[in-house]
């Protein structure tokens, strides 16, 4: 009798035990999921308060537990807000400034919504971002300067394309030692490509990427094409200053990037030569400078570049033979020389002279000076038989005798 009871006791107090466990054990598991903290749950919904969301598209943000609206994550070890992305969402207003006292957001996607502004100097805050996009939006004002600056240093991807940015490509960028996607296509940046990008650490050796690499599904222009990156985001070099107003010359120091796939400087107003350094980019598979003022002759050292499969270097002021060799035969599109006048040689129609050491550097005819370069070129090419009676129509024509 008195041992029946004891075992009965016994088993009960087991199955207490058991389900004292089992709360227990349920209790941390909620707990680790539902980590939300409050101060961030309140700066996401001072965040939704302080823009226009006319679609409702952040109507989840509803509730305690802001791990799990849409489009936010949190770490899982320190229930911190890491991710917020509300892209494609149709979001007016300024960029609200809470955002700031998300102190541990790694990833911000604000892109393709009607954001309007100026990036918010609170983000100066999140000391551990690795990526932000704020394409496709409506902000304006200059790259902030804390960029690069010792809090927001870790960045991989800076994406700014399709806005009304102004001002110059701040030095501070070069500090980012990870930074291997920077897009600023389409903006008003104007100034010079500063020289020091040849500090860009990731782009020219492998460098260790940290741990809990997001790739988060990105779009870019790469091939001609625009084009959805998800898996292969960390692998992806590209810079892209498209569609800006940036000046003066291509920095020889760009050379330095060998593990560069991607340079896209086209639709810009830079002069100068082509620097020969380019040649060193071996990693190079994209290579578009059209639409520029570029100058001199194409350098030879192109012709190296064994992975190259898009280059376009149309409308420019180029000069004389394109080269020949590797990689550079298998361009065949006459297209992607179009547009500079005193190109010659294969794909071009245009044949080179026999002697082809000319390098005028810009041999338009253009009424005034144009005109007298062109009468002296002609003086020259009175010494060679050959041309001799190309040269009388052309010395009529021209230069009103
Ligand atoms: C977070 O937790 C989930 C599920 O437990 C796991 O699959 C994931 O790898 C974790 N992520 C990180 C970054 O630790
Ligand atoms: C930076 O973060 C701290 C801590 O969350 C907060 O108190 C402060 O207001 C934030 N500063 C800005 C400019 O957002
Ligand atoms: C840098 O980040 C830390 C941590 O978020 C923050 O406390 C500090 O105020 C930031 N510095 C500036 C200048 O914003
Ligand atoms: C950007 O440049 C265009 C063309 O020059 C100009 O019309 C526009 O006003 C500029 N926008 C800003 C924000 O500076
Ligand atoms: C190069 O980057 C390092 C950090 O990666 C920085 O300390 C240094 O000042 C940078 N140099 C230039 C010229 O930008
Ligand atoms: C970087 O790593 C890749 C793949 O591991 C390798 O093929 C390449 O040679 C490396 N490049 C440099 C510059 O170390
Ligand atoms: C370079 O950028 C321009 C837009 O600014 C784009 O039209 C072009 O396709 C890009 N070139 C390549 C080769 O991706
Ligand atoms: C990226 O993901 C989307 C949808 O998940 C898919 O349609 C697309 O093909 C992917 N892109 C690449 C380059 O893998």
């Amino acid at each position: 009798m008195k041992i029946h009871h004891l075992i009965n006791i016994s088993h009960y107090f087991l199955l207490s035990l058991c389900l004292l466990g089992i709360r227990l054990a349920t209790s941390t598991a909620v707990k680790a999921k539902s980590a939300c903290i409050e101060e961030e749950r309140n700066a996401l919904l001072s965040f939704k308060q302080d823009l226009t969301d006319p679609s409702g598209r952040l109507s989840s943000w509803v509730g305690h537990d802001c791990c799990r609206w849409e489009g936010i994550s949190c770490n899982n070890r320190t229930g911190h807000v890491s991710q917020m992305d509300v892209a494609y969402n149709n979001l007016f207003g300024n960029i609200p400034t809470s955002v700031g006292l998300l102190t541990s957001l790694e990833i911000l996607k604000l892109n393709n919504n009607n954001f309007g502004g100026k990036i918010p100097d609170s983000l100066h805050n999140c000391s551990i971002l690795k990526s932000i996009d704020l394409g496709d939006n409506k902000l304006s004002g200059s790259i902030p300067p804390w960029i690069g600056g010792s809090n927001v240093s870790m960045l991989y991807m800076l994406r700014l394309r399709s806005n009304f940015f102004t001002g110059h490509i701040p030095r501070q960028l070069c500090n980012l030692g990870y930074l291997h996607i920077l897009d600023l296509n389409h903006n008003n940046f104007s100034g010079t490509i500063p020289k020091c990008f040849n500090n860009l650490t990731s782009l020219i050796r492998n460098v260790t990427i940290y741990p809990n690499y997001n790739n988060e599904p990105t779009t870019l222009t790469l091939k001609g094409q625009e084009l959805v990156y998800n898996t292969t985001l960390m692998l992806v070099k590209s810079i892209d200053l498209s569609s800006n107003f940036l000046e003066g010359e291509i920095p020889k120091e760009i050379g330095s990037l060998i593990l560069l796939g991607t340079l896209n400087l086209s639709r810009n107003q830079l002069t100068g030569k082509i620097p020969s350094e380019v040649g060193n980019m071996h990693g190079l598979e994209t290579l578009d400078l059209s639409n520029n003022r570029l100058s001199g002759q194409i350098p030879e050292t192109l012709a190296s570049l064994t992975f190259l499969a898009h280059l376009n270097l149309a409308y420019n002021n180029l000069v004389g033979r394109i080269p020949s060799g590797n990689q550079l035969q298998t361009f065949t599109d006459p297209s992607i020389y179009m547009g500079n006048p005193s190109l010659c040689g294969v794909p071009l129609p245009r044949k080179c002279s026999q002697d082809d050491t000319f390098t005028a550097t810009n041999a338009k005819p253009s009424n005034e000076d144009g005109s007298d370069k062109l009468c002296s070129i002609s003086a020259w090419y009175l010494a060679l038989p050959w041309a001799f009676g190309a040269f009388v129509a052309h010395y009529l024509k021209f230069c009103h005798v």
